[in-house]
């Protein structure tokens, strides 16, 4: 079996201006990504990065006991409406998110989207942040997408093992040098596909089964009919393991486009 990839230099791009960037188009993914000092951020930096948020968000996140926490969703959250605002035009604190709970059929809750004044979606998104990684995916209007990531960190694989992996992804990690890295990886495909659909957890991520198909894209089949997902690994640094996924039935289409950026 292969080894894990090398990973590639960092090139820190900087995200275009208001209304510069066109969204996504056809199968293309687009992900933005930065590395944060959460914990550790300067007052003046968290009073930008607030400054680019709703006051709902901030009031969740003033919610959170920990200042790691906050520091991460505030980054997250930031950067999240900063690209959305280089596609839109708007304003990050002026952009309409909402979010809609695709197993209780409401909104409030559940997968984020972006409305644009005439209830249109200019562009699909989904955000995630473990550690000191937050990372959001673009994709074109009508594509369900979703992403995942996951800092290395000490976990109890074997308490894992059941409600996580079917017996051959379990296997397949067993094979390899590298397997708490790949059992990690593996965890992202499964988490990055659930938000593709919506369901997030309430989908079993056991019944979650993802197949290698190319050194670094994947597809897996959904539980309960919801249908079948096609991914990617990205490689951002040998301690983080992340995945995208569309919901569609056949292959990954095209490497994603990578853009690691600074956020403060
Ligand atoms: C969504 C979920 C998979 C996120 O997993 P996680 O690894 O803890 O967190 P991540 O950092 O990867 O992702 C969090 C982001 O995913 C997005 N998200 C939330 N719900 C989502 C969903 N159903 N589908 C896709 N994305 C979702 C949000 O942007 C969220 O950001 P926020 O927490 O800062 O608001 C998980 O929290 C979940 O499934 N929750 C709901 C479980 C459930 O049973 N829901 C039924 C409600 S009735
Ligand atoms: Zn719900």
């Amino acid at each position: 079996m292969p080894e894990a990839r090398t990973t590639p230099e960092p090139t820190l791009t900087s995200i275009p201006p208001a209304g510069a960037h066109p969204a996504p188009a056809g199968s293309a993914v687009e992900i933005w990504w930065a590395r944060v000092d959460v914990g550790n951020l300067s007052d003046d930096t968290r009073t930008r990065l607030a400054s680019d948020l709703d006051e709902s968000r901030t009031a969740k996140i003033e919610r959170y006991r920990r200042a790691e926490d906050r520091d991460r969703g505030l980054a997250a959250h930031s950067l999240l409406r900063r690209v959305l605002t280089s596609v839109t035009g708007t304003p990050p604190a002026e952009l309409d998110l909402g979010s809609f709970c695709i197993t209780c059929n409401e909104h409030g809750h559940g997968k984020p989207y972006l409305s644009s004044g005439d209830g249109a979606r200019p562009v699909e998104l989904n955000l995630s942040h473990s550690g000191e990684i937050v990372i959001v995916a673009l994709a074109a209007p009508g594509v369900q997408i979703g992403v995942d990531v996951e800092q290395s960190r000490t976990v109890d694989w074997d308490a894992m093992r059941s409600s996580i992996f079917a017996d051959q992804e379990w296997a397949a990690t067993e094979r390899r040098t590298d397997r708490e890295h790949r059992r990690l990886f593996t965890w992202a495909r499964k988490e990055s596909s659930v938000k593709a659909s919506g369901h997030g957890l309430s989908l079993p991520l056991r019944g979650v089964v993802t197949v290698e198909e190319t050194e670094g894209t994947w597809s897996a089949s959904m539980p309960q009919g919801v249908g079948r997902v096609a991914g990617a690994d990205l490689d951002l640094g040998p301690d983080v393991a992340a995945a995208v996924a569309v919901l569609r039935e056949s292959g990954w289409p095209e490497p994603p486009a990578l853009h690691q950026v600074e956020i403060g």
